[in-house]
């Protein structure tokens, strides 16, 4: 299996080493537009097969598409990364012509890969590869509800000081500061829910620090993280190509679930070898509800922005 990693940058190349360490795929290419970076971080990468124990090629190229070719699946990082105190969808302008960019180029030469879509702003970025592509819906899933739910069940676990694996909690919504929804009412520590064990107060100031926890890791590294983002990019990439048929917070277009139209926006999906296997409609208390439609209308807002980049 191939998968290729656009943009070599913090989070593409964290992608590409979890992909590898963890052997997903037999070959990674990382391609980047500056000049000698991804080949230089392929060449770095690669010499840790023999101390890690793992036989992926990896292969980095300057901007050479052909190199791509009959890739299974295509992650797309490229763009520029939030910096302290800026939001993630600031960074549209520059963002919405390079992913419009790159997925064409990429696309001429593996025409049936599944596309995972990290650059932000996520929700409006997945959304314009799936209307200036072409791509079926079902081929083009956004990154960013697995980690913001890594977040959430990391910061539970912390508040609870219980293990982080028998925590399980889900963030649906859009993929901003404001627009994420951490489903506090769902979230269970071994089955129970969490709520027998942490208090409301507590609950909804760990749900805060979800919301936040990108922009607080932005403060404390100048730029956005990338080892969360590229492990969670490498558990997608993984339901994908070992057909897993995990159940994960991804951005999909919205033909009607939630009562949404026409909108990428988190919600949990069934991910496997089609890619989108199922949308799963769960049911959300009024107030859920409410924020999700709000969630959407701020997203749908970002979406107007992209009227020139639409065919
Ligand atoms: P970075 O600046 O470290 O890397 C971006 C790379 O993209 C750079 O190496 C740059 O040369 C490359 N690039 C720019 N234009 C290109 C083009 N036309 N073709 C090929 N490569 C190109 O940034 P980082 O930290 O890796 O973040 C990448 C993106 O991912 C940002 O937009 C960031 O906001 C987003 N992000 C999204 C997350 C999510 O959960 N969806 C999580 C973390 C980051
Ligand atoms: C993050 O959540 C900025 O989307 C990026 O870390």
């Amino acid at each position: 299996m191939k998968v290729t990693v656009i943009g070599a940058g913090n989070v593409g190349s964290s992608c590409a080493e979890y992909i590898a360490i963890k052997k997903i795929a037999s070959e990674v290419v990382l391609l980047d537009i500056k000049d000698g970076l991804a080949e230089g971080k392929a060449l770095d990468l690669s010499q840790t097969s023999t101390t890690l124990g793992f036989n992926s090629r990896i292969l980095g190229v300057t901007n050479d598409y052909s190199l791509t070719s009959d890739s299974d699946v295509i992650v797309i990082t490229s763009g520029i990364p939030r910096k302290p105190g800026m939001t993630r969808e600031e960074l549209i302008g520059i963002n919405a012509g390079i992913v419009k960019s790159v997925t064409n180029s990429v696309l001429k030469y593996s025409p049936n890969a599944i596309f995972v879509i990290v650059s932000n702003p996520m929700d409006t970025m997945t959304y314009l590869a799936i209307k200036s592509s072409g791509v079926p819906e079902n081929r083009i899933i956004g990154m960013g509800g697995a980690l913001d739910s890594s977040r959430f069940k990391t910061y539970l676990s912390k508040e609870l000081n219980k293990p982080a694996s028998d925590i399980d909690a889900m963030v649906i919504g859009g993929h901003g500061d404001t627009t994420m929804i951490p489903l506090t009412r769902l979230a269970t520590y071994n089955g129970i829910p969490i709520s027998h064990f942490m208090d409301i107060k507590t609950l909804e100031e760990v749900s805060a620090a979800t919301m936040v926890g990108g922009a607080t890791l932005t403060r404390l590294l100048g730029t956005s993280a990338w080892y969360a983002p590229g492990a969670s990019v490498s558990y997608l990439v993984d339901s994908i190509l070992n057909d897993q048929k995990k159940i994960i917070p991804c951005s999909v277009m919205l033909n009607g679930k939630y009562g949404l139209n026409d909108i990428c926006i988190g919600v949990p999906v069934i991910i496997g070898k089609n890619g989108v296997e199922e949308i799963i409609e769960i049911n959300l208390n009024n107030i859920e509800k409410n924020k999700l439609q709000e969630s959407a209308a701020a997203v749908k807002s970002m979406n107007s922005s992209l009227k020139n980049l639409i065919n």
